[in-house]
């Protein structure tokens, strides 16, 4: 039978000298600050790292505690926000922000009840500020452990399994660096490079098919693109529904426009649409 304790050994010593030499130097994987940690988690959840480099610094040095972010107004953190897309992220910040005006709670399961807090941000928060030894799984995560153990990208469940089971117990952050960075950099999810690949002696997968991806209507006709499009137009100043429906030119502009609302995202007064104060 496949003796996942040996092979897991020999994995997680391959892993760690690889990233010994390979590490991505990035800003967030500098502090231990909890509230640090937390706003590049969040802005990771969907935007690429190069995208999120840039947006982390500015973010902290307008709001840099969690203090300073409860503090200010949803509008103010939307406009800072603005470049980053998915603005319910931004929102959830802020509530969260406002919930814990004497500081983030420590540990993962207290994480997890946070606004917009789920179990991946709550582990890799406590994980990367507090070296606690707990298990989260991002996609590059799910893919690097599913394919080394199992020959395909994991699910969740499979995937947290493996981590627990593999973890060192001290440096759990420098673990979890490591498989997000073999995961972007050579265990990718299209045309992964197995030949540069530190632990393909023992994957399951080199090289082999992974599940095909389901095809993504472009992003520029998503409604997605359209909310965010909608929110930066108000990062200028009040307008009315009518008029970013033309200059939108978009017929789903008014639909949108009351799905923002109703989360809370902009507001209306005096017949215009304006982010929240
Ligand atoms: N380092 C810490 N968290 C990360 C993430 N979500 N993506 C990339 N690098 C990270």
């Amino acid at each position: 039978m496949y003796d996942t304790r040996t092979a897991g050994a020999s994995f997680r010593r391959r892993l760690l000298a690889w990233y010994g030499r390979s590490a991505r130097d990035l800003p967030w994987r500098r502090t231990r600050d909890p509230y640090a940690v937390l706003v590049s988690e969040v802005m990771l959840q969907q935007t690429q790292v190069v995208r999120v480099l840039g947006a982390y610094s500015a973010f902290l040095r307008r709001f840099p505690t969690l203090r300073a972010l409860g503090g200010a107004s949803l509008g103010d953190v939307l406009r800072e926000w603005s470049g980053l897309g998915y603005n319910r992220r931004a929102r959830d910040l802020h509530r969260a922000a406002r919930a814990c005006p004497t500081g983030l709670p420590r540990t993962a399961a207290e994480l997890d009840a946070l606004p917009g807090v789920g179990a991946y941000t709550a582990g890799a928060v406590a994980c990367f500020a507090h070296d606690d030894p707990v298990a989260f799984a991002d996609t590059n995560i799910r893919r690097v452990l599913g394919r080394a153990f199992l020959g395909r990208t994991a699910a969740e469940r499979e995937a947290l399994e493996l981590d627990a089971a593999l973890m060192p117990r001290r440096d759990a952050a420098r673990w979890h660096h490591a498989l997000m960075d073999l995961g972007a950099t050579i265990c990718v999810a299209r045309s992964p490079r197995c030949a540069d690949c530190p632990i393909r002696a023992s994957c399951r997968f080199r090289g082999g098919e992974d599940r095909p991806r389901r095809r993504q209507a472009p992003f520029v006709e998503s409604d997605r693109y359209l909310r965010g499009a909608i929110v930066r137009a108000l990062t200028l100043g009040p307008r009315t529904v009518a008029f970013l429906g033309t200059s939108l030119g978009d017929a789903r502009v008014p639909r949108l426009v009351a799905a923002l609302r109703t989360e809370g995202l902009i507001e209306q007064s005096e017949g215009r649409l304006r982010l929240p104060g």
